[in-house]
């Protein structure tokens, strides 16, 4: 059964994974064809949308009308906000909460939320009766251009993030753009990170048109959702490439094994969202490859320029309470890299920079360097 769909303006990007291939569905108002795209590719399912509070108050109830309006049952399972809820209590919250709600081996989990609703809804969804299939609803820019797409799910343990998990790709995304509205600003930037992400490793016309184009992303014009689409094109072709990261799919944590440390040594608080912490990972990685002579200065002041003209942090001394609290010493700092899952016999792996758009696995950093890199920068005071 196809059914026309109202919102004939969406971009549509294909994840090509052989029999778990799917299509991420982008637009302004694609939230509204939920009910039908569910129906056409599983009709006469059950639902049930597992949300957080704050995503419920706001996009709760068109959901539930579109599945109404398209005759699709749908129970609601409401998590509290917060990577709290990423948890084991999290994770039997929901999981009771899916089997009391009759979720059969054939019906459907919806995860209608940022990268914690996803990532968790995704991983009770591939444990319940050994495998439920599940749709993403991202509602954050994280989750539209990152979290949403690729399979990767699960939860944390006290002792790390994400350290307990399963690979489960969704059957359909949809990142309805509009949802970004009643995002906060901050959030928005911090998603932003990522996006610039996808330019800076692989794609330098997509920065360079980023440079134009961000103010009128911001504002939710139609650079929104070409650079969504073209982020989710970007992931969807490493994924494609390498699903379960033994190769190029490492390259999507540019940034990251910086800014994990930043996140870990600022105890995972609103002193530093993910995404800014890849802001500040991924001035620091440029930084780094500069000082091993792969990537021109002049590379690395665009990219400072540009984050920090969306209002991004960029410098250790930018990440709140540095001048009270700090960071820890850069001991500290690699010592919390080593404890990244992305370390291999003592060496470091890095995603290093020889330009805008041109990033490389580096499997064997010295830590040593590392550690005198960081040590000169925390020594700046702003
Ligand atoms: N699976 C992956 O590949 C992957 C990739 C990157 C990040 N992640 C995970 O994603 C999580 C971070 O995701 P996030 O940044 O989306 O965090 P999040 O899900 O906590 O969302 C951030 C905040 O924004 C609120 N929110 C979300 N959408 C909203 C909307 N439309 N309007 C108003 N408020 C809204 C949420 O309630 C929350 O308070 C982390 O747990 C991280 O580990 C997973
Ligand atoms: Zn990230």
């Amino acid at each position: 059964m196809t059914v026309p769909l109202k919102h004939s303006d969406s971009i549509t990007v294909d994840v090509a994974l052989g029999e778990r291939a799917y299509d991420i569905v982008i637009g302004r108002g694609v939230l509204a064809s939920l009910g039908q795209r569910v129906a056409a590719l599983r009709p006469g399912v059950r639902t049930a949308i597992v949300t957080d509070r704050t995503v419920a108050k706001h996009w709760l109830a068109p959901a539930e009308a579109s599945l109404a309006a398209a005759g699709i049952p749908a129970t609601a399972v409401v998590v509290e906000e917060g990577e709290g809820s990423k948890s084991y209590a999290g994770l039997e919250k929901v999981s009771e909460a899916l089997i009391a709600a009759k979720i059969e081996r054939n019906d459907l989990v919806i995860a209608l939320g940022g990268g914690v609703v996803g990532d968790l809804a995704g991983f009770a969804a591939a444990i319940l009766r050994r495998g439920v299939d599940f749709v993403q609803v991202p509602t954050s820019l994280l989750a539209q251009v990152d979290s949403s797409v690729g399979g990767k799910t699960g939860i944390n343990s006290p002792q790390g993030k994400n350290l307990l998990g399963a690979f489960h790709q969704p059957v359909l995304v949809i990142a309805d753009t509009a949802a970004l509205d009643t995002l906060s600003p901050r959030q928005f930037r911090a998603g932003y990170a990522e996006v610039a992400k996808y330019g800076l490793l692989g794609d330098a016309a997509f920065f360079s048109w980023l440079e134009s184009n961000h103010a009128d992303l911001f504002k939710g014009g139609a650079a929104r959702e070409h650079a969504i689409a073209t982020s989710c094109r970007a992931k969807a072709a490493i994924v494609a490439r390498d699903e379960r990261e033994t190769g190029d799919r490492a390259l999507l944590n540019l940034g990251h094994t910086f800014g994990h440390a930043l996140e870990a040594a600022t105890g995972f608080s609103d002193r530093l969202f993910h995404g800014e912490g890849v802001a500040v990972g991924m001035v620091l990685a440029a930084q780094f490859s500069a000082e091993l002579g792969m990537l021109p200065e002049s590379d690395v002041a665009r990219i400072i320029h540009h984050l920090a003209q969306v209002g991004l942090p960029t410098h250790l001394q930018d990440i709140a309470g540095f001048a009270q609290e700090g960071l820890g010493d850069a001991d500290a700092l690699l010592a919390r890299m080593a404890q990244d899952k992305k370390v291999k016999r003592g060496k470091l792996t890095f995603i290093l920079m020889e330009a805008i758009g041109r990033a490389v696995i580096a499997n064997d950093v010295d830590p040593a360097r590392v550690r005198d890199f960081l040590q000169v920068r925390l020594a700046r005071r702003s």
